[in-house]
């Protein structure tokens, strides 16, 4: 039987959501180019591109807003459900329990129709932010700041956090990150989503389960990783040192490496221009320096593809949101291509159920309890 360790090489599923060149470091979104979306859409439209597989007309766009802007907010029990988590709970662990949560609320939670889904993904995409946003004000003491029904996705992100409009700037540079980030192919998280869905079970237990996926460092984790290095290392002073030091040491460094791509992650190539700009904008140019300096130092030792963690970690920290949110802020994005996915895993469905080697034991005898030592 055909055996391979963490499914490399295996085809799991077809999917016309999105393609990944990874020998070119190209990536599509329906067939457009990840940095023509990036430089030319929004979030919100990018959305409606991967849900619909078109790009929405202006009509359908603005009507697409406006149900996002109608669906922010989130019952008053998951907002106390919240309150009642102790303080330290990480923001994905609210997350996850938050998104479990919400599905008792949701009319539709029982009807797996391709209309009840999409209407439950525009209140599950239109709610993460708020979530994500109300936790970082509760456990700081704080109330939630009520979600805006008027400005984009990202900006009202960036406004809930700090009860402030944000400048335009800094919502394009988010917006244009949530872009980024909204569809990656078969990756860990969606293929959790499709699993899930794949049992015919709901579609907030798929998003359930992919957030519990992308949490890990190997993951969407990766980010925070990167965060917590780059302040760690401290000073492009210390890059070469600590850097050479990792490599020395055989330690896996964050933002490096990827399972698909052999050349650069075309997002990170994007992310590094962000980072540069804000970088300059904000006088804050550590972050990027010691970024610029690891990756030529580790890329000159081994041929690993900068991925997309690598640079989101300094546009984040720049935009002065807190580390343990940046992982979140990938499933405020993500949400949009794992429901998508999971429409597709219902649109053709077969159960996902691969098989094991079994290595252990055979005919082992059963020994009462009271005869085992
Ligand atoms: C993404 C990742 C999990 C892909 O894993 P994978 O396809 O299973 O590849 P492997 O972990 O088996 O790595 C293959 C080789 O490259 C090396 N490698 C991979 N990523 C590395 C990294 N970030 N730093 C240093 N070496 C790395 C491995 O040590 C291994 O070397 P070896 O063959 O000499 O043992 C892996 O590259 C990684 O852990 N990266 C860091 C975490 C990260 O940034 N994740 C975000 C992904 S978008």
């Amino acid at each position: 039987m055909f055996m391979s360790k963490g499914l490399e090489g295996v085809v799991a599923a077809t999917t016309a959501i999105s393609c990944i060149d990874g020998q070119n470091g190209r990536l599509f979104y329906r067939g457009i180019e990840i940095n023509e979306l990036a430089e030319r859409s929004s979030f919100e439209e990018t959305t409606a591109l991967l849900w619909y597989g078109r790009l929405p007309t202006a009509h359908q766009l603005e009507s697409f807003v406006h149900k996002f802007q109608a669906n922010r907010q989130i019952p008053n029990e998951v907002l106390a459900l919240m309150m009642a988590m102790p303080k330290q709970t990480s923001a994905m662990e609210v997350l996850r329990t938050a998104v479990s949560a919400l599905s008792a609320y949701d009319p539709l939670e029982e009807d797996n129709s391709l209309e009840a889904n999409v209407q439950k993904s525009i209140r599950l995409t239109a709610s993460m932010p708020t979530i994500v946003a109300a936790w970082d004000r509760i456990r700081n003491g704080l109330w939630p700041v009520p979600p805006s029904t008027e400005l984009s996705h990202a900006a009202n992100f960036l406004y809930m956090l700090s009860g402030k409009e944000p400048d335009a700037k800094a919502a394009q540079v988010l917006d244009t990150c949530l872009i980024l980030h909204a569809d990656h192919g078969l990756n860990a998280s969606t293929f959790a989503a499709r699993i899930t869905a794949s049992t015919l079970s709901d579609l907030h237990s798929a998003i359930v389960s992919a957030i519990g996926t992308l949490k890990g460092p190997l993951h969407g984790g990766a980010n925070e990783q990167v965060m917590r290095m780059l302040l760690e290392v401290g000073d492009p002073d210390r890059a070469d040192q600590w850097t050479r030091g990792a490599l020395a040491a055989k330690k896996k460094i964050m933002g490096f490496g990827h399972r698909v791509y052999k050349a650069d992650d075309p997002r990170a190539l994007w992310l590094q221009r962000l980072a540069k700009e804000l970088a300059a904008s904000s006088g804050k140019s550590t972050w990027y320096e010691i970024s610029e300096r690891v990756r030529a130092l580790v890329q000159e030792a081994k041929p690993l593809p900068v991925n997309v963690d690598f640079y989101s970690a300094s546009v984040y920290y720049t935009l002065g949101i807190p580390i343990d949110l940046f992982t979140p802020i990938f499933a405020i994005s993500r949400t949009c291509g794992w429901t998508a996915h999971v429409y597709e895993q219902y649109s053709d469905n077969r159960l996902i159920r691969p098989e094991s080697e079994y290595v252990g034991p055979m005919d082992v005898a059963y020994t009462p309890v009271g005869e085992r030592t």
